[in-house]
């Protein structure tokens, strides 16, 4: 059997609709949501995702500035920056690349950012007020993605067992507290499990919804899923393409095998990665709104 494809791309379209209809109505009322997005330094990975974050902006009429920093760029700079655009009228949310250079404290930057200009949603407030269910901070990127690719294809969480591999900040632990929060669309049974785990396998073959976050290319194979289970693969890994040429995007699940035992699964390219762009603007938007 092959599972159904959860076509990231279709449902990514849908929300950047809502969010350009929302840009809309801003407009008619003499608003244009803004999103500063900062690099420092030169990752490539990261320069590719701040491009298609600045493109992002254009197609939906958010105002964008993009601000690439030299790899040697201090903390005292980099907080000045944030300051300023604080302060900025035009800027509703502000956004830091990551990982930044060794030199800067990731904490303290984020610390440095308004919570109310914070739609990554890392600022410990909007973190804490993600955990206790409040609905006035933000839902971060790519947890919150995963969310909706669940509701906009007829999944509900409700009373399911969720296991998610990987605690980061970014994904694991957000999305943990969103699957398991006592609301519409999550009420979940949720299980992390890590790099400190016995047996992962154990753990991922009782999901009935299975997250893999872990940044290890194709590591979930098909002997780890229950057959029929919903897999959401958040993996973006680039590996050398044994043909030459361009890497290879491979994500956390071997797609191969896994497609065969899963009820529906996400490709990679194609699935996570388009929705967490649709609510970084979905989020820049709302901020917009209530400035
Ligand atoms: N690096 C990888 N994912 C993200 C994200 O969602 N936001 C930021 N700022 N950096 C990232």
């Amino acid at each position: 059997m092959s599972a159904k494809i959860i076509d990231g791309k279709a449902i990514s379209v849908m929300v950047n609709e809502e969010t350009k209809a929302r840009v809309e109505a801003l407009k008619a009322r003499g608003k244009q949501p803004g999103l500063a997005v900062i690099l420092v330094g030169e990752d490539p990975a990261s320069q590719v995702y701040v491009k298609a974050k600045a493109k992002k902006c254009e197609e939906l009429g958010i105002f964008s500035d993009k601000r690439v920093l030299p790899a040697d760029t201090t903390m005292e700079e980099l907080l000045k920056l944030i300051d300023e655009l604080n302060h900025d009228p035009k800027i509703h949310g502000i956004l830091v690349q990551s990982p930044p250079p060794p030199q800067i404290d990731e904490e303290a930057v984020i610390a440095a950012i308004d919570p109310a200009k914070d739609v990554d949603c890392f600022h410990e407030r909007n973190v804490g007020k993600l955990l206790i269910g409040k609905t006035d901070g933000f839902a971060p990127c790519t947890p919150y993605g995963v969310m909706v690719l669940l509701e906009k294809s007829g999944i509900d969480p409700a009373g399911k067992h969720a296991v998610i591999i990987g605690r980061s900040n970014i994904v694991g632990k957000p999305l943990a507290a969103l699957l398991m929060q006592k609301t519409k669309g999550a009420n979940a049974t949720v299980t992390v499990v890590h790099s400190g785990t016995k047996n992962i396998a154990e753990y991922t073959r009782q999901a009935d919804i299975l997250i893999a976050a872990i940044g290890k290319p194709e590591f979930v194979t098909g002997d780890m899923i229950k057959p029929g289970a919903t897999v959401i693969d958040v993996g973006i890994n680039r590996t050398p393409n044994p043909d030459g040429g361009k890497d290879k995007l491979v994500g956390d699940v071997n797609f191969a095998q896994a497609v065969e035992v899963a009820g529906a699964i996400t490709p990679v390219p194609g699935g996570v990665g388009p929705m967490t762009i649709a609510i970084l603007m979905h989020n820049t938007v709302t901020a917009c709104e209530r400035a």
